[in-house]
């Protein structure tokens, strides 16, 4: 097995100049009809145009990849042509504290400095519930990414791909999960969804080649992550402060 370890690998994020996107995302697969992926996000840092793809988790918040973090990330929802995109929103982000640019807590969480407005174009995915319930092994891929493994080619257009989910043991880290095909994500798809039965179950992360047509795509695990995701969602009013007074009635109770 070779690793193939370079940056640009981890990095899958490109750069998008006009007139060469042009064509659909993801290695193989096929165009996704327009806004039937409704959670799908675009992330685009406004001054280096590197872009990643996410998803709305709730009004307020979007997964996505930490290597996608940049300066001046923008989200873009509903989107269908990354050639016009509707007005941008600015977010904070929030990388998981343990990700060091290489393979490993590849997730990180974007507040969103608006909420969005749930309609028929953009909407919420469901998250797994626990971390060691069953996934299905059918899996969905997609994103705007690379078309072609290793020329710059991205979509306009949502893309997906079928992806069958290999034994977890053979992914490398417990964090880890993994498909392998001679098709699939590519770069500019890094924090786009691993969605199995209706539910995000992967983050894409980066890929290794095990020839020169075996790739195998590695994705966070999220439900790896569930405590981590709650904490940085909670919403300040699910946290009361205690107040000096409610410490003294419950001392006075006890
Ligand atoms: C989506 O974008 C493609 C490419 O620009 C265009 O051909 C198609 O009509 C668009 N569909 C919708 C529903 O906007
Ligand atoms: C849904 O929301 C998106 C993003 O805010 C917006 O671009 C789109 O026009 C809205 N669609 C409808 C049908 O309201
Ligand atoms: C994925 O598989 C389903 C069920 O076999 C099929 O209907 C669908 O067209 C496939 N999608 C892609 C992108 O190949
Ligand atoms: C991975 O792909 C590259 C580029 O296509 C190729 O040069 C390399 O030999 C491949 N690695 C393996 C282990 O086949």
């Amino acid at each position: 097995m070779g690793i193939l370890w370079l940056i640009a690998t981890l990095l899958l994020v490109h750069s998008c100049s006009p007139g060469v996107c042009m064509h659909h995302g993801i290695v193989g697969g096929k165009v996704s009809i327009p806004h039937s992926r409704a959670y799908m996000v675009y992330i685009r840092d406004s001054e280096t145009k590197t872009a990643c793809g996410g998803i709305l988790v709730r009004e307020d918040f979007v997964m996505t990849a930490a290597h996608c973090n940049r300066n001046h990330l923008m989200v873009y929802l509903g989107v269908n042509d990354t050639d016009s995109l509707p007005q941008g929103i600015a977010v904070h982000p929030i990388p998981h504290p343990k990700f060091e640019n290489k393979p490993g807590h590849d997730i990180m969480l974007l507040k969103l400095k608006t909420p969005a407005t749930l309609n028929k174009t953009v909407k919420t995915i469901t998250l797994p519930e626990t971390e060691n319930e069953e996934i299905s092994k059918n899996c969905l891929v997609m994103g705007w990414g690379w078309q072609y493994y290793n020329k710059e080619s991205p979509s306009r257009v949502l893309k997906e791909a079928n992806e069958t989910l290999i034994d977890s043991k053979n992914c490398g880290s417990a964090d880890i999960i993994c498909t392998e095909a001679s098709n699939g994500p590519a770069l500019g798809d890094s924090g786009g969804p691993l969605v199995c039965g209706n539910v995000a179950q992967g983050i894409v992360s980066y890929y290794i080649n095990e020839s020169s047509t075996i790739y195998r795509s590695m994705y966070t695990h999220i439900a790896h992550y569930l405590p981590w995701i709650h904490r940085t969602m909670e919403k300040p009013t699910q946290r009361p402060h205690e107040t000096w007074k409610g410490k003294l009635d419950k001392l006075c109770k006890n």
